[in-house]
């Protein structure tokens, strides 16, 4: 709301200018604009009217539902509230960050919700839904009913987390596939699955994998949800993230750039980069020493053979925009399946699947690219990989974004970022679903679409 105001002064700076001009030149053809310019006016009044009332709305529905649930189940499983203002953050107001870092370095005050808290009986999802899901913003998306995506996520961490994920990104049109690492505790699986029975649209992956880092299980693990989601006929694009990530786009605006992207991928590729190490050899996967379920990957010595079908592999990221056609032939292409299997003793084929897939233009994967242009454009995700400035702490050289970068991520044009960290900052993610939260209310047009227009995958060569 806030920006489209700031849109339209600078529009109305712009007439003022113009019409200055034209004033020396006919006082008629004045007068004529003036009239435009007060209807201009008035639509823009109107418009902020609007946005505000929906919502005064939307804080009094939410707070009727509340005085409803007179005996409120859910309690225990409220998140602390941060006393800060978020629109001054995403201003970079000096001020307000430090009183953010001053309540943030009070550690005492970051504690999850314990998993175990999330006991959801069936009998409870009702009220459940109501309470913690934001009812609102999903009768909002009416409009976009008909372009369902399809979202699998990865964990093995902090139900609290998942949670307000899922908050962010649920839609009841679209469809949701989680996968609990195999070797979490009962407490995460059972508060996952607790909130899962709720909807009828997200579901538990069929067979859990045991993800370590770096190996053929993370890749597994996305393919495993893949196919558990191919089965709903009708999304048309699907999202892979995993639990620490959030959004950066409301569903609506997800669902705009999606059909700018008509079938297209949107997915990361370097043909410089490449670490020839990571696929030349073979990689196998031992325990660490420690315990027997500690696993760890190792380089061997013995060389692995060229890839099938003459792919060349490209590096790239694990996360992507998948194009329904895409996903159908990752799961029934015997060009795909033979390139899985090879991959299978690489290290992290999650980064180099997806990309070899998209960028080798002879095997015609549906929705990939057409050219080698390196390094790709592309808009699945924001991460910071040192490239500019952290103030958080590093993990695996990227990043964890944090309060400071709010100003930041406000105009990024990413859909995702990764990553964050609930339980080290939860004024980002406070924040984050304030501004998400807002815009979901409200039917903004896509400000950016000449952007994700001219992304590079989209044009014919
Ligand atoms: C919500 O309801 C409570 C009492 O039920 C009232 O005190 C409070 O002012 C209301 N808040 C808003 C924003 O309407
Ligand atoms: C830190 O937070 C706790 C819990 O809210 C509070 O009791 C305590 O006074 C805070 N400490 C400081 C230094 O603000
Ligand atoms: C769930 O756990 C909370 C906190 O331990 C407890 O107060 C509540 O009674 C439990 N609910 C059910 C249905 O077991
Ligand atoms: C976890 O993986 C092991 C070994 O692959 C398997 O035996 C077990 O059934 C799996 N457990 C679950 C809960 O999927
Ligand atoms: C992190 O934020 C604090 C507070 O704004 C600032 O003092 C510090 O310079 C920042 N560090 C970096 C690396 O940006
Ligand atoms: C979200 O909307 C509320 C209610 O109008 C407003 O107080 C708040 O500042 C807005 N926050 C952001 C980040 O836009």
């Amino acid at each position: 709301m806030h920006y489209s105001i700031h849109r339209h002064d600078h529009l109305l700076q712009m007439q003022f200018s113009i019409n200055r001009r034209l004033l020396r030149n006919n006082c008629l053809f004045f007068l004529i604009t003036l009239c435009f310019l007060q209807l201009f006016f008035i639509s823009i009044k109107y418009n902020t009217r609007q946005v505000t009332n929906n919502l005064q709305l939307y804080v009094k529905k939410q707070n009727e539902t509340y005085s409803k649930q007179q005996d409120h189940h859910f309690k225990y499983l409220q998140s602390k509230y941060y006393s800060v203002q978020c629109t001054l953050l995403y201003e970079d107001d000096q001020d307000e960050i430090k009183h953010a870092l001053t309540l943030l370095s009070n550690k005492t005050y970051l504690k999850l919700i314990d998993d175990k808290y999330y006991n959801i009986t069936k009998e409870q999802c009702k009220n459940y839904k109501l309470q913690r899901f934001n009812y609102p913003y999903h009768i909002n998306d009416e409009q976009n009913k008909n372009f369902p995506i399809a979202f699998t996520i990865l964990m093995h961490e902090h139900v609290e987390v998942f949670e307000r994920l899922l908050r962010m990104i649920y839609r009841p049109q679209n469809y949701y596939c989680i996968h609990v690492d195999n070797g979490t505790s009962v407490d995460v699986y059972n508060g996952v699955k607790n909130i899962v029975q709720c909807f009828d649209n997200v579901i538990l992956v069929s067979k859990r994998e045991q993800v370590v880092y770096a190996t053929f299980s993370r890749l597994q693990a996305d393919i495993n949800c893949m196919n558990d989601l191919f089965k709903y006929p009708h999304w048309k694009y699907l999202l892979n993230m995993a639990n620490t990530e959030l959004p950066l786009k409301t569903n609506n605006e997800l669902v705009k750039i999606l059909k700018i992207y008509r079938g297209f991928n949107d997915i990361e590729g370097r043909w410089k980069t490449r670490n020839p190490h990571r696929t030349q050899y073979r990689w196998e996967t031992i325990p660490t020493g420690n315990t027997d379920q500690q696993l760890t990957i190792k380089k061997t010595d013995r060389m692995k053979k060229p890839p099938p079908s003459h792919i060349e592999i490209v590096k790239g990221s694990a996360y992507g925009a998948f194009s329904r056609q895409f996903v159908e032939f990752v799961l029934t292409s015997s060009i795909a399946k033979e390139l899985l299997e090879w991959s299978r003793d690489t290290y992290s084929p999650d980064e180099h699947y997806w990309s070899s897939l998209n960028f080798n233009t002879h095997i015609h994967a549906p929705g990939s690219y057409k050219a080698k242009d390196d390094p790709t454009k592309w808009t699945a995700r924001f991460v910071n990989w040192g490239d500019r400035n952290c103030n958080g702490t590093i993990v695996r050289g990227i990043c964890v974004l944090s309060t400071v970068d709010l100003a930041l991520l406000a105009n990024r044009r990413e859909l995702f970022a990764n990553k964050f960290s609930l339980n080290r900052d939860p004024i980002v993610y406070q924040c984050l679903e304030e501004l998400i939260m807002n815009r979901s209310l409200i039917n903004l047009p896509l400000v950016d679409a000449a952007y994700y227009r001219q992304m590079p995958f989209l044009q014919r060569m």
